[in-house]
């Protein structure tokens, strides 16, 4: 590299992206795991992983596959470092921690059924970890109104929206702050940022994007595919 050409600091390719990809699908149905269903002809996790590896910061991508499918995954994605995932999702991100080298400074954990997500998004996670955030989450407003019940469905109150935050990933960390989270989490955790923020540290937000929904159910695949034809990549 020529000697002026030093990388601005966002630039820096410093970041490892955990890609957990081993669930089952059930919501969605259909019998394959859901990474591997396919959008517009190809698996979501191919959609998933060109999309973070146009990131300019993303040195290396560690997918945690279905057990069953590692070789197939490693086809799939030849760039990616692939481990066996786990019974749970935070296993699954666990099991692609452990072979982040220690060189990496900063940590993303990111969901393959997020499919979409753009390059952006993963570049303003990353600048907001080395601006010092312990953990760094997308977020996007509330949009219905959220109504808390009883066991018979009954309306104990409505809850006011306005603080409230609907949180996607890619989810940033410094990698030592994710290690210590995972060693020191109790119980299942539906995401990294919430271990996180059980140790007593912030969590920092910027605001996410509708391209990086969670193909869940069957409308998100249909909302993906129409998403996928505006955006493509
Ligand atoms: N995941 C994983 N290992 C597991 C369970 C989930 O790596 N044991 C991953 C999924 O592959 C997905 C992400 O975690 O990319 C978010 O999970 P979710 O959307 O719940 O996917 P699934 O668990 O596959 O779906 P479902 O809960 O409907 O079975
Ligand atoms: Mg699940």
């Amino acid at each position: 590299m020529d000697s002026r050409d030093v990388p601005a600091p966002h630039r820096r390719k410093d970041v490892a992206v955990l890609v957990p990809a081993a669930g089952m699908g059930v919501r969605l149905g259909g019998g394959t795991p859901k990474a591997l269903r396919e959008l517009a002809g190809e698996p979501l996790l191919v959609h998933a992983c060109r999309r973070l590896a146009l990131a300019p910061s993303v040195a290396m991508i560690v997918i945690a596959a279905p057990p069953d499918d590692v070789d197939a995954v490693r086809a799939l994605v030849p760039g990616a470092t692939v481990v066996p995932g786990g019974a749970t999702r935070q296993q699954s991100v666990a099991a692609a921690l452990a072979v982040v080298p220690e060189s990496i400074e900063v940590v993303l954990v990111h969901d393959a059924a997020r499919a979409l997500t753009p390059p952006e998004l993963v570049e303003a996670v990353a600048d907001a970890v080395r601006a010092g955030a312990a953990a760094v989450v997308p977020a996007l407003p509330v949009v219905d109104t959220i109504k808390r019940v009883d066991a018979g469905e009954h309306v104990l109150e409505t809850i006011d929206r306005t603080p409230l935050r609907v949180i996607q990933t890619p989810q940033g960390f410094p990698r030592l702050t994710l290690i210590r989270a995972h060693a020191e989490a109790v119980g299942e955790h539906t995401d990294d940022a919430g271990m996180v923020e059980r140790l007593g540290h912030k969590v920092h937000c910027v605001p996410g994007s509708d391209l990086a929904l969670k193909i869940t159910r069957p409308l998100d695949l249909v909302i993906a595919e129409s998403l996928l034809a505006t955006h493509p990549l």
